[in-house]
């Protein structure tokens, strides 16, 4: 991970339903990322999707997974290690997404994948994002503990690969318009390295880059990026648009 490129992670989720869609939505998102010197693009396909991209990252274009289990080599049918997806060549894996939240990941499960992945050397993109804002501001209380329970037993060494990403879920899958404000998600970046320093130390709080997700398109980019006191975005639905998402990442590598 370079601490000196925005981040700018796709995250496909179960899109596009074709692997020929998805070959032709890699190639574009890789032809579009491999011009830009000051953004690193990952691309996170479905698993089914990923084994076609083995091993086609770049230094400026690299490939992500969605989720991972939390153990190499156990007897569980149906998952995906840690081991397996880095062989593919992955090296950001997105963990305790909030649709893997409500599907019942909970924070210690969500803890012990952020170490496995650190573990295997790669990146672990942690997700944390508040259901909804009370009018009692109860759901700072609530990230504090997501944030300090998804991080149970990640050692203070470990913690270069760490990446956090912010998605609230109310701004998840709508457009630009209703997405955060660059400045309440400057403020909740302070927060979260409050946290942080709190968790760990400055150093740390400083180092772990943050990305805001939810909601993020070509037209609130550069406003998130200038004024979200934010190291990248996590993008959905615009991440399944080429063209739309080249002009995320352009937008980006101009500021
Ligand atoms: P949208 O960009 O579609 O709101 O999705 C956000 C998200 O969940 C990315 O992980």
């Amino acid at each position: 991970m370079s601490k000196k490129k925005k981040l700018i992670v796709a995250n496909w989720k179960m899109n596009p339903a074709s692997s020929a869609e998805a070959r032709v939505l890699f190639a574009k998102t890789k032809r579009a990322g491999s011009t830009l010197d000051k953004v690193e693009t990952i691309i996170c396909p479905s698993f089914a999707h990923l084994a076609l991209f083995a091993h086609m990252g770049t230094t400026r274009v690299s490939l992500g997974a969605q989720t991972v289990f939390w153990a190499n080599s156990a007897r569980v049918t149906g998952e995906v290690s840690p081991e397996i997806v880095k062989d593919l060549g992955v090296s950001y894996v997105i963990v305790g997404h909030s649709e893997r939240r409500a599907l019942g990941e909970s924070d210690e499960v969500v803890a012990k994948k952020v170490c496995a992945v650190l573990k295997e050397g790669m990146s672990a993109i942690l997700c944390i994002g508040e259901k909804e804002r009370d009018a009692d501001a109860k759901y700072f209380e609530l990230l504090k503990n997501q944030l300090k329970n998804s991080l149970a037993g990640t050692a203070r060494k470990s913690l270069l690969g760490l990446i956090i990403a912010y998605e609230p879920l109310w701004a998840i899958g709508k457009s630009a318009r209703e997405a955060m404000s660059p400045r309440d998600v400057r403020e909740m970046s302070i927060f979260i390295k409050k946290l942080l320093t709190d968790l760990y130390d400055p150093s740390i709080a400083e180092a772990v880059p943050i990305l805001y997700g939810g909601s993020v398109e070509e037209g609130n980019t550069a406003s998130l990026l200038a004024e979200g006191g934010i190291f990248g975005l996590l993008v959905g639905h615009a991440s399944l648009d080429a063209e739309r998402f080249t002009r995320v990442l352009k937008t980006a590598n101009a500021l």
